[in-house]
């Protein structure tokens, strides 16, 4: 039985995992190696995400053999939210699991009084673009991609929906 619940420590190296696979399966070939690289190790490595995971950050849904998705999210503004991160396995995709995280961090905000919701996708990323279009979220602009070194020049489209 797959269940979605707050991530402990148990979880760390399963968070770790399915981000950095799924980081590199969805952006290789739409930005540079180079940057995926210097992301997935400065954000999905266990140090940072025991210390994130200790302050009730990350969302998971596993089952017996570990963590099949992840997902973070957190209040940004008095009634303004914002998704962090959502990574599904790839062998795991389209059975609803990013659906339930969505559901579970987007409603731990509600509760904290967010009524807008927002998250940042990079152009071309055909498997989250579809899937937060679906959900509601509407492009609002564009903006530079976070982490990058001078010279880099990528964007990220910035999508909100009412919650
Ligand atoms: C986006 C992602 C988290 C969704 O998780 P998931 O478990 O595969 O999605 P679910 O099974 O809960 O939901 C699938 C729904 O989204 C739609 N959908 C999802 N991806 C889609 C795609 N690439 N094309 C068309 N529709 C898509 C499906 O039609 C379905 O809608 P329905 O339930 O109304 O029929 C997952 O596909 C993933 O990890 N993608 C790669 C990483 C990524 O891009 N993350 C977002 C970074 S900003």
């Amino acid at each position: 039985m797959i269940t979605i619940q707050k991530a402990n420590e148990h979880d760390v190296m399963g968070i770790c995992r399915v981000c950095r696979e799924s980081y590199w399966e969805t952006y290789t070939g739409i930005l540079p190696s180079s940057y995926i690289a210097r992301i997935v190790d400065q954000f999905y490595q266990p140090t940072r995400v025991v210390s994130e995971v200790t302050h009730q950050e990350w969302w998971v849904a596993k089952d017996n053999d570990g963590v099949l998705g992840a997902g973070s999210g957190g209040m940004t503004g008095t009634d303004v939210c914002e998704l962090y991160v959502l990574y599904v396995d790839v062998r795991w995709r389209y059975h609803g699991i990013g659906s339930g995280l969505l559901d579970a961090i987007t409603e731990e905000c509600r509760a904290q009084g967010a009524k807008t919701q927002w998250v940042s996708v990079t152009p071309g990323n055909l498997k989250g673009i579809p899937f937060y279009e679906s959900r509601g979220f509407v492009f609002q602009q564009v903006i530079p991609a976070y982490a990058q070194v001078d010279g880099e020049n990528l964007v990220s489209l910035r999508y909100m929906r009412k919650i």
